[in-house]
């Protein structure tokens, strides 16, 4: 009998990313995931996701922490481990799109500041707003993978994917990922489409999922099986429920099987046990909830991913409303078919989900438009897959308003040189410019914070001189 290829699956570990950002909305401090690094950095993973997604507007909104500072410490620790980022196109890690020179800069700073792969996504896959930063990528000689993001709907066939899959490799992509938000894809579907975009394509396929519906583990295995070479996954403390299947259970399913990840399950543990004290913290002070934590099996009715369900329930208990959660649950895929079935992933699912409460708290649909609605409508986030509403674009836009059909990018004339000029005052770093690019009133605020802190630490350091050498 042949002995079966070995064709180790390699994991790529979310829990410094898209694990807490799932659970504990991205509250994880550079404080508490520091002291860990160098354990995970023998691990032997194929990379780290550690920053992007919502890590950078987190850190300075709450946390009053410099993203690229993280990086940069995230880079001093791990030697040997790729650093993986998640980058929303030409949104960048904001919620509009930008100008193709921010674009670019923000790649340049990224690649320079430490990492290796950028996972660059489009919340409608329309690959027009991927092509700079996937250029942008290239040109910095880092690892430009293209992630799709998956979703169900009439306009979803294998067709749909196996044809995104081909210009993706020909746009210059080095891998592609299924970008699974919600949990929406089941094993056996998993099969199919993992088998046809192997066919499709020749560059690497990494798969990425989220356990809300209970199906991650098997999916995996499934793709696995399929001829996926990369999984995603993350530290038990933080897995499955919104967040990634745990990283010890895809371990121990391949071992001694010719997909045998080789990951010490002794190493991995002790890092586990690390994790766990931070993860009964944030039970205990309320902001892992228990909610998010279970198999949600509506999920799969409502197609909303992880972090949008924790956002909602966030939005809602801010507004006194948390009994509307399943009504609103409910108003999402309504809203979605309206502005032309997108994938539910930032920032559509953002603009969806925020529509879908105004839409229920207002108690008349579209009675309040965001101007993000308004901009979908227009065609300004890009091409969908299906067609707008067109009553419901008519009364959000109005009836002669311009749709843009071009590429949504040709329309915004440069803005870093603008950008430098508004803040300008509170330049400390080359990077400074691009946080406040992404988040003006966010940055500012924390621009003034770092100023204040410094000041402190100044005055303080002229006591002590003060006292040591009194005058
Ligand atoms: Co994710």
């Amino acid at each position: 009998m042949a002995e079966i290829e070995k064709k180790p699956v390699k994991i790529t570990e979310t829990i410094l990313r898209d694990a807490h950002q799932s659970l504990i909305a991205t509250r994880m401090t550079t404080e508490q995931m520091l002291p860990i690094v160098d354990k995970m950095d023998k691990v032997g993973y194929h990379a780290v996701e550690c920053w992007g997604g919502a890590t950078f507007d987190a850190s300075l909104r709450f946390l009053h922490e410099d993203p690229w500072d993280r990086l940069r410490k995230f880079r001093d620790g791990f030697k040997n481990t790729k650093l993986q980022m998640l980058f929303r196109g030409q949104n960048i890690l904001g919620y509009r799109p930008y100008a193709d020179d921010v674009v670019e800069y923000f790649v340049q700073k990224s690649a320079a500041n430490g990492i290796d792969i950028i996972r660059i996504f489009d919340c409608m896959n329309d690959i027009r707003n991927l092509q700079t930063a996937v250029t942008a990528a290239n040109k910095e000689k880092a690892h430009a993978q293209v992630a799709m993001s998956y979703t169900l709907g009439d306009a979803y066939t294998l067709e749909y994917w196996m044809d995104l899959a081909k210009r993706i490799e020909d746009m210059g992509a080095n891998s592609i990922c299924v970008k699974d938000m919600a949990g929406l894809l089941v094993p056996y579907q998993a099969t199919e489409l993992v088998t046809a975009l192997k066919e499709a394509v020749s560059i690497p396929i990494e798969m990425h999922t989220h356990y809300t519906s209970g199906v991650g583990g098997m999916t995996y295995l499934k793709s696995v099986e399929a001829g996926a070479d990369i999984i995603d996954t993350a530290m038990s403390p933080f897995a499955m429920g919104t967040s990634q299947p745990a990283t010890e259970v895809m371990v121990e399913t391949f071992k001694g099987t010719p997909y045998d990840t080789g990951l010490d399950q002794n190493l991995l543990a002790e890092i586990a046990d690390y994790f766990r004290p931070i993860r009964d913290e944030a039970l205990e002070s309320g902001l892992l909830n228990p909610k998010n934590m279970g198999v949600n099996i509506k999920t799969l009715l409502y197609q909303v991913p992880g972090g949008m369900l924790s956002n909602l329930t966030n939005q809602l208990k801010e507004q006194g409303a948390e009994d509307k959660f399943y009504e609103v649950l409910e108003e999402v895929p309504r809203v979605r078919k309206d502005l032309g079935e997108p994938p539910l992933v930032t920032p559509s699912s953002q603009i969806v989900g925020t529509q879908a409460v105004f839409n229920v708290l207002m108690g008349e649909r579209y009675k309040m438009a965001t101007k993000e609605t308004k901009d979908v409508l227009s065609g300004k986030y890009g091409a969908t897959a299906k067609p707008f509403n067109p009553e419901v674009q008519k009364k959000v836009i109005g009836e002669n308003a311009e749709v843009i059909t071009c590429r949504p990018a040709d329309l915004i004339p440069n803005e870093l040189d603008t950008l430098r000029k508004e803040c300008e005052q509170w330049i400390q770093q080359d990077e400074d410019v691009l946080t406040y690019a992404l988040f003006p009133q966010v940055a500012t605020d924390y621009f003034k914070y770092r100023q204040a802190q410094q000041t402190k630490v100044d005055a303080k350091v002229a006591d002590t001189e003060d006292g040591a050498y009194p005058v």
